[in-house]
């Protein structure tokens, strides 16, 4: 089956395939003319967790193709609110749906879903995982801003601890050569060692900063993330507020940096920095479309 659960499902060709089936209909012409292409299909959504960017992409790219969807944004809203089980909600949306995007609190949900379902699954997220089509919407980006991704240099900024996002593009960057990632953020929050191992085991020049200011003259993109207090145990310390980027700092940056943040922000980027040219973040966020249209297309086997 064509699951999509983890970045490491993708090899860097199919990744780089994929990026160019989304340039491929992101073009205006292409915006209202793609509904033959997945007529009587249906895309079950099945969020667990909230989310605004992920599932209402999917359904835009889903509803753009020609596809139904169905679906749940809460799971108060379902029968697991009486105690059905996940893989038991799982059997039943692939009995409605042909293919199954699926945001959930739990790591390794959309591995077990996956491993009972006979359509594909594709991760919305689960839990502090991954993230891997917001990966794909990242690269996407970067390579529109940039035309490369290899050779770029990269501050990952805030909870790179809980950060699936942030997981799941540094797993993807380890496909590509001489990237330099520097993380920045609260050392409560430091990135689990694993992806640390990962990430320089396969090339990545990992350095730490402990201040922003210090990292930004030096690099070409800063990827910021949001303190996800969700996630944290409880009479876990506040760190919020810690790691702010603001137009100020920005003065610093090479003319061609770029802001990206997977969203939401709450006060990690000062409202200041949207009108620099520095920012990137709100298209990152529309290029969700056409990727997830690439997604869909991909996982269905469905060639435009
Ligand atoms: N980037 C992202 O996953 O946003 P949502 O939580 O709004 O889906």
């Amino acid at each position: 089956m064509n699951h999509l659960v983890t970045i490491g499902d993708l090899s860097r060709d199919r990744i780089e395939g994929l990026l160019d089936l989304a340039a491929e209909l992101d073009q205006p012409e292409k915006k209202h003319a793609l509904s033959h292409l997945l007529r009587g299909y249906v895309v079950a959504t099945m969020f667990f967790e909230a989310s605004t960017r992920t599932r209402l992409s999917f359904e835009s790219a889903a509803l753009r193709l020609g596809a139904g969807v169905v679906g749940f944004a809460e799971a108060d809203t379902t029968s697991t609110k009486k105690g059905e089980t996940l893989e038991d909600t799982v059997r039943m949306c692939m009995a409605y749906g042909d293919v199954l995007v699926l945001r959930h609190p739990e790591i390794g949900s959309a591995a077990r879903a996956a491993k009972v379902a006979s359509v594909p699954v594709v991760n919305g997220g689960d839990g502090a995982n991954e993230h891997p089509t917001q990966t794909l919407v990242d690269l996407y980006t970067i390579r529109k801003a940039f035309g490369k991704v290899d050779g770029l240099r990269i501050a990952f900024v805030g909870d790179l601890l809980y950060g699936r996002t942030v997981h799941s593009l540094l797993a993807a960057l380890a496909k590509y050569t001489n990237i330099t990632a520097t993380l920045v953020g609260p050392k409560s929050l430091a990135l689990p060692e694993s992806h640390r191992r990962h990430a320089t085991l396969h090339g990545i020049d990992l350095r730490d900063a402990d201040r922003l200011e210090d990292a930004i003259p030096e690099v070409d993109l800063v990827y910021m993330t949001r303190i996800q207090k969700e996630r944290f145990p409880p009479g876990a310390a506040d760190v919020g507020g810690s790691y702010r980027l603001d137009a100020k700092m920005l003065g610093a940056a090479k003319k061609e940096l770029r802001v990206l943040h997977p969203l939401p922000r709450v006060d990690e980027i000062a409202t200041d920095v949207d009108a620099t040219p520095h920012a990137l973040y709100f298209p990152q966020a529309a290029n969700g479309v056409p990727v997830r249209q690439a997604v869909l297309l991909s996982v269905l086997g469905v060639k435009p």
